[in-house]
């Protein structure tokens, strides 16, 4: 391959990109996918733009709706918590599944996977721990979805979600975290509109959540409808927290096969980061569990405190954490930030959010650094591409969460 691509994907080459893009997406293997795409785009990204200003209060073509607030009742039994949220959004969760499922049948054809998933999987459930296992067959029940499906639909958050998430401190000491939530990666690209099925889906499905105990928010979080784990959440004056996928090729799904294949020592990324949420005391003791409990998959998660210095990516693989790189302000580090990829490594050319998001945070400086000027740098393309589904912007003050949907109007980045 040679010769760089047109500009905004128009000419043949994008065109090719994109018929690539959707053929691999039947093949469900985004890191491989992207390994093999890699070498054909040399050329500086297409998509890319200036940095946005100004974009604050959300609105305009890329801003696509607020989203509904639920209260997830702790004192409830396990199984009874999700009811009002499933019975609001139980057709929106069943158009994502069937669209999983649509997905895994043209690769399978004889519907095999299907029926494993929705005879297998479901025992698999009872091996999970307390209070996971409940809340899901109270779902599975609620929603008429069945228990298996259910799981893989949890499954598949753990692993497909791409995102960009921001800890920064201003000049008072105070800190933002703030995130784009990228998901549905080569899950079938719709020519006809130039966007992806499941992307499009999801976003019907998501909502702010408010965990309570006695009537008291003990946590907020941004969720999928169905999904029980955490990517963002924030604990009211103690911490803000979210996740994003990393993938990792030295064993990054073996943990995965291996719980399918029963063992069991090992925790989802999404129950640690709830766990924490849920039952974390403080900054510290919030980042030494995420920091030392052993997972099934590699992960990145970005932890913000209340304090001047208190904001942290944690680098980890299933067994440790491979880096933890800290705000430091004395030494001009007001701001840390993740993609999808080691800080240490060049991102991949084909999907360099982390140069552009720096760029524009570097423009914006530590005297402007605000929510609205965080939410300028989340819709600058390509942090905001096609996969993006939302921007939350969270304050650790009071728990402070604002989420708003996200659309990526062509020419805009697939990625
Ligand atoms: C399942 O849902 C029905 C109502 O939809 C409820 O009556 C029943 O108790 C639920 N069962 C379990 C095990 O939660
Ligand atoms: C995109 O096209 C599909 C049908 O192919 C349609 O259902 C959907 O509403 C369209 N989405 C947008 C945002 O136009
Ligand atoms: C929570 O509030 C509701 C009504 O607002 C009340 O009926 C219930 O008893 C309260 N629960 C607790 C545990 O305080
Ligand atoms: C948090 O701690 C409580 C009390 O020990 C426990 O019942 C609950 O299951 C824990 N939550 C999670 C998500 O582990
Ligand atoms: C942003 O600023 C940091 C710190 O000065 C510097 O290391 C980094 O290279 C800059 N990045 C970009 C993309 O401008
Ligand atoms: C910071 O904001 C002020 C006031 O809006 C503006 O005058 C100034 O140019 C901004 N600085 C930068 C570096 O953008």
């Amino acid at each position: 391959m040679t010769g760089a691509p047109s500009p905004a994907g128009k000419g043949s080459e994008g065109r090719r990109r994109r018929r690539m893009a959707a053929g691999w997406g039947r093949a469900l293997l985004p890191p491989a996918a992207l390994l093999v795409l890699a070498p054909l785009v040399l050329a500086p990204d297409p998509y890319g733009e200036d940095c946005k200003t100004k974009t604050y209060p959300p609105s305009g073509p890329t801003f696509k709706g607020n989203v509904p607030t639920y209260i997830i009742n702790l004192d409830l039994p396990p199984s009874k918590r999700w009811d009002e949220l499933m019975r609001d959004k139980k057709t929106e969760l069943k158009t994502v599944v069937q669209n999983i499922k649509d997905i895994a049948n043209t690769f399978f054809p004889s519907g095999k996977i299907v029926d494993i998933v929705d005879h297998k999987v479901s025992h698999l459930t009872e091996t999970l721990p307390y209070p996971f296992n409940e809340e899901l067959q109270g779902i599975a029940n609620s929603s008429g979805v069945p228990l298996g499906e259910i799981v893989i639909f949890n499954i598949f958050y753990e692993i497909f979600t791409v995102c960009t998430s921001i800890v920064a401190e201003d000049k008072t000491g105070k800190l933002y975290h703030a995130r784009n939530l990228d998901f549905g990666l080569f899950l079938g690209w719709d020519v006809k509109n130039n966007s992806w099925t499941l992307t499009r889906e999801l976003k019907p499905t998501v909502v702010n959540l408010d965990f309570q105990r006695n009537n008291k928010t003990v946590f907020r979080s941004t969720n999928f409808a169905g999904y029980i784990g955490m990517v963002s959440g924030v604990k009211p004056d103690l911490f803000t927290l979210t996740m994003n996928e990393r993938f990792s090729l030295d064993g990054g799904y073996v943990g995965i096969f291996e719980w399918f294949l029963g063992r069991r020592d090992g925790m989802w990324m999404g129950f640690l980061t709830r766990a924490v949420l849920e039952n974390a005391t403080s900054y510290q003791d919030a980042k030494d569990k995420l920091a030392k409990t052993r997972l099934l998959a590699p992960a990145y998660f970005i932890l913000g405190g209340k304090n001047s210095g208190e904001g942290c990516v944690i680098t980890r693989s299933r067994t440790a954490a491979l880096d933890i790189w800290d705000l430091d302000i004395k030494k001009g580090t007001w701001y840390v930030l993740e993609t999808n990829y080691d800080r240490w490594k060049p991102p991949l050319i084909l999907d360099n959010r982390r140069t552009p998001a720096m760029k524009c945070l570097n423009q914006t400086t530590q005297e402007n650094i605000s929510l609205p000027t965080i939410y300028d740098v989340l819709s600058t393309k390509p942090v905001l591409n096609k996969l993006t589904v939302c921007t939350t912007l969270m304050e650790v003050y009071n728990g402070h969460t604002e989420t708003y949907l996200r659309e990526c109007p062509d020419p805009c980045s697939p990625w």
